[in-house]
């Protein structure tokens, strides 16, 4: 079991979607059947990690400690801080200091939904870190529109790391998924805001390449990483999702489910979850699943 707890930040006002996000956090729109920041939170539960800090806006924040508690319904703990102002990424780490309390932490963003074999594998091993810090590579279409990682083609070492580059060197995005050791906190603190103003992830995990202690791991094609940025990958997003449901009769992000293959809660704790959602099919999913009907690997 690792002892590395993790930030979750839903932060944003979420402009490029407007209207649907004049009154309600991003992430808490639905990505199928289940609010988006469920697939987040189910990428930390894969990786093993119990202790999560969520972080948004004073508005939103209630909205998420009234969806998950102190979570103890999932044998986790969860605790919360808002971000008063959307000042980057990376003052996630200057907020979550006390949470992290000098260990190693890992960031994921409330609205990046990864899907795909060999991620629990991957990610356990990554949140087993203990210096330096790891990060992702996804080859995207469009690597402009995010953090871009540039590979040496002889050793393949990451040589160099930019934000939304206009001529982008790589088509490696970097995802919104990071782990770092214990001295996170201080390097967040030494960073000054780039130039669209805010404290950029990307300066922190440049900090960690261009002292070597940054590793990198590409997600292959059997990954699949989705965006919800726009209105057309939020409902790709969600037809991507349906799909492989549908097809599998296995839900993808189905937190109670996760908890209960960790051994962190009971089938008796799917039967409570259940009853709180009253009809609905994943009501119907968690019974199934406490009843032992639904088989995973
Ligand atoms: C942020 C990061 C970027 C990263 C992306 C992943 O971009 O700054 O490096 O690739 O998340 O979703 P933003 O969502 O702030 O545009």
């Amino acid at each position: 079991m690792t002892s590395m707890k993790a930030i979750l930040l839903a932060g944003g006002a979420g402009t490029r979607l407007h209207p649907l996000t004049r009154v309600v956090s991003k992430q808490l729109l639905p990505v199928y059947d289940k609010p988006m920041v469920y697939y987040p939170l189910s990428v930390l539960m894969l990786a093993g990690i119990r202790d999560v800090l969520f972080i948004s806006t004073p508005r939103d924040l209630p909205l998420f400690r009234e969806l998950f508690g102190d979570g103890a319904a999932l044998g986790m703990r969860f605790a919360y801080a808002e971000q008063p102002r959307p000042e980057g990424l990376a003052q996630a780490f200057l907020i979550g200091r006390d949470f992290l309390a000098g260990g190693p932490g890992c960031l994921i963003l409330g609205d990046n939904i990864f899907y795909g074999h060999g991620l629990p594998t991957l990610l356990r091993r990554a949140a087993k870190l203990t210096s330096g810090a790891r990060v992702f590579a996804y080859q995207v279409r469009d690597p402009e529109r995010y953090g871009v990682i540039e590979f040496d083609p002889a050793t393949g070492q990451a040589i160099s790391i930019e934000e939304k580059p206009v001529t982008p060197r790589s088509p490696f995005a970097i995802p919104g998924l990071y782990f770092y050791d214990g001295r996170v906190c201080d390097l967040a603190a030494t960073l000054k805001p780039g130039a669209r103003g805010e404290l950029e992830i990307t300066d922190l995990n440049r900090l960690y390449l261009q002292s070597g202690e940054l590793t990198v791991e590409r997600l292959g094609r059997g990954v699949a990483w989705l965006d919800t940025g726009t209105q057309d990958s939020l409902a790709d997003a969600t037809a991507f999702v349906r799909a492989i449901q549908d097809r599998q009769a296995l839900k993808i992000a189905c937190i109670e489910e996760i908890a209960l293959e960790n051994h962190w809660i009971t089938p008796a704790a799917l039967v409570a979850a259940a009853i709180q959602m009253g009809k609905s099919p994943y009501a119907n999913y968690l019974r199934a699943r406490a009843e032992g009907g639904v088989s995973g690997e």
